[in-house]
C-alpha cells in the first residue's frame, strides 16, 4: 500500500483540544483518500464523491471552530481568522470548478492541502488553543 499523502502527527498538528484534534485528523484522511483516488486514477464519480466529502467537512469543521471561538471571549485574531476561513474555503470552491470543468486537479492543489495542514492547523489554529490555554496568542 502507497504511504499517506499527509501523515498526522500529534506532536505537530496538535492543538490540545481533543473535539479539534480529531476534526483536523479526520480532515486530513479525507485530504489522503482524494490524493489515494488522485493517485490511482480513479473514476470523476469517485474523485467528486471525495471532493464533496472534504468539501462538506471543511465547512463543518470551521463552523465547529467559529463556534468554539465564542467561548474564548480574549481571542483577539477571531475575525481575521474567520476571513481566513472564508478564503481556504473560495479556493477550494476555485478547484471544485476546475475539477468540474475538467476532471482533473492543477498541480498545485495538492502543495494547497498541505499548506492547509502546515499552515493553517499548525499555525493559525494554535493561536486559539494558546488564547484558550492564556499563552500569548
Ligand atoms: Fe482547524
Ligand atoms: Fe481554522
Amino acid at each position: 500500500m502507497a504511504e499517506n499523502f499527509l501523515k498526522w502527527d500529534p506532536n505537530l498538528y496538535g492543538v490540545n483540544i481533543a473535539t479539534m484534534d480529531a476534526e483536523h485528523k479526520q480532515l486530513v484522511e479525507y485530504m489522503n483518500q482524494l490524493h489515494t483516488n488522485v493517485e490511482n486514477k480513479a473514476s470523476k464519480a469517485i474523485l467528486q464523491k471525495s471532493l464533496t466529502d472534504l468539501f462538506n467537512y471543511t465547512l463543518k469543521h470551521f463552523k465547529d471552530e467559529e463556534e468554539l471561538f465564542k467561548k474564548i471571549p480574549n481571542y483577539s485574531f477571531k475575525n481575521a481568522h474567520v476571513k481566513i476561513h472564508e478564503d481556504l474555503i473560495a479556493k477550494l470552491k476555485t478547484y471544485a470548478a476546475t475539477f468540474e470543468k475538467t476532471g482533473t486537479f492543477p498541480p498545485d492543489f495538492f502543495v494547497f492541502l498541505k499548506v492547509w495542514l502546515t499552515a493553517h492547523i499548525a499555525g493559525i489554529d494554535m493561536k486559539y488553543s494558546n488564547a484558550l490555554y492564556n499563552k500569548a496568542a
